[in-house]
């Protein structure tokens, strides 16, 4: 039989970007062939959105629009919702899950620019710039060389060697700077870098030391009076990951002894939840602490890259069924397909269903040339490639196998 090839009508499918997301992202929807997309530059009222929601396939948010369980379940097109942020609490992921609706964020866009804050912080406090900085603004000249050091030759003790641990590294080696590192997974070393078997080697040997760990219970004030008590006197202390592996108040008692030379954090137990509410913090009375408020991962570059990234992700998805990258779906990497139909079967993980979805194609005579599954505890993912002329019940027929959740075809 002559297969015919049919490609996806995107001029159909429905795109809202809204909190103005970076114009990357309408770039990429456009260069990939989507035609109805609507931007705002504010979150909607929820009475908006919920009107909105009746439409669109595809939504594109930052961190004021929530998407909760109500909400939700009034978007009955909806297929996929992308964070153009770090992080997801914005929405319900696991209502949206058993809805059948991948979610994607950009974990990594910001990696680079909070590497290049640390580099800068580990530049300043070896050399005393805090300190000297607030003296000069209060009329006090403090032209001296003591206790300031370059920091080639140095070592640069590394908490965490993920994606902004190692980026660290690398751009610090080129500084000069030896580099050890701490982790519990066993990571490819980059350049020079040196893993340690234990935290208390890398704090026994670093000038300075600089966090890169998620926070997790076995993190959580990860350095304490014990881990300050064992750094080299005189070492520096960088936290640009979580306020709550830090216990800031043995970071204070480190710094009025004299243990520790200088502190560089942006992040904390407690952060002001808008620009309108105060910052209060034990680190506050020492010159020789650089406090940021969180703003390690904020810049343009980074918007742009998470502009990119996730509308990438949506497109991918929309496109092919794709759902690396989601945060809370199992994951399948589908390439596009040729002259094939693909049809996209979400269902709830009871036994069953599969053998239900295999017999619909079967029955027809229709040969299923490609299969991917993947489950979990609560859903199951199922991808059927097929090479016969369209049948456009069989759609209809997979959405009314019991357990459906949701059901596609990518022509
Ligand atoms: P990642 O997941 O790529 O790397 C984390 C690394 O820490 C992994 O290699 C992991 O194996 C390691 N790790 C986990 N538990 C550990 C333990 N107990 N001891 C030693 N190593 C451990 O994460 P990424 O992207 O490098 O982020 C690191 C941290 O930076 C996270 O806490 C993240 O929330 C924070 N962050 C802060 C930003 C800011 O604006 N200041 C922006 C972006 C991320």
């Amino acid at each position: 039989m002559v297969t015919k090839k049919y490609s996806l009508d995107k001029s159909k499918i429905k795109v809202l970007l809204l909190e103005g997301v970076h114009e990357n992202a309408l770039k990429c929807f456009t260069e990939n062939g989507y035609s109805d997309i609507e931007c705002y530059k504010e979150a909607l009222s929820e009475n908006e959105l919920e009107e909105k929601l009746k439409h669109i396939h595809i939504i594109g948010i930052r961190s004021r629009t929530e998407l909760r369980k109500v909400l939700l379940h009034k978007a009955p097109r909806l297929i996929t919702i992308g964070c153009f942020s770090i992080g997801t609490n914005q929405v319900d992921i696991q209502v949206a899950k058993m809805l059948g609706i991948p979610v994607f964020n950009a974990p990594f866009s910001n990696t680079r620019s909070v590497a290049e804050l640390v580099i800068a912080e580990c530049i300043m406090l070896m050399r005393g710039i805090p300190e000297k900085n607030a003296l000069a603004h209060n009329n006090i000249w403090m032209k001296s060389a003591n206790n300031a050091v370059e920091v080639r030759g140095k070592t640069l003790g590394v908490i965490g060697y993920g994606h902004i641990g190692s980026q660290v590294s690398i751009l610090a080696e080129s500084l000069g700077m030896n580099i050890v590192y701490y982790d519990i997974e066993k990571k490819l070393s980059l350049g020079n870098a040196r893993p340690l078997a234990s935290l208390k080697e890398l704090l026994r040997v670093s000038d300075t030391v600089t966090v890169h760990v998620p926070s997790t219970e076995l993190t959580r004030n990860m350095i304490s009076k014990d881990e300050i008590d064992l750094m080299k006197t005189g070492a520096c202390l960088i936290n640009a990951s979580r306020g709550d592996i830090i216990d800031y108040v043995a970071v204070a008692n480190g710094l009025r002894s004299k243990h520790l030379a200088g502190v560089a954090a942006d992040v904390f137990p407690k952060e002001p939840a808008s620009n309108d509410e105060p910052f209060v913090n034990e680190l506050q009375e020492f010159h020789n602490v650089i406090l940021t408020p969180h703003i390690g991962g904020n810049t343009l570059e980074a918007q742009a890259n998470i502009g990119l990234e996730v509308a990438e992700k949506l497109v991918k998805f929309s496109d092919t069924g794709s759902t690396i990258g989601a945060v809370n779906f199992v994951e399948i990497s589908l390439q596009p397909h040729i002259s094939k139909q693909r049809f996209l079967h979400i269902h709830e993980n009871v036994p069953g269903v599969l053998r239900e979805v295999n017999h619909l194609f079967t029955s027809r005579g229709i040969n299923i040339s490609a299969e991917y599954l993947q489950t979990d505890p609560d859903i199951g993912y199922v991808i059927i490639e097929t090479e016969s002329e369209l049948d456009k019940t069989v759609i209809n027929d997979l959405k009314n196998i019991p357990h459906t959740i949701r059901a596609r075809i990518l022509y």
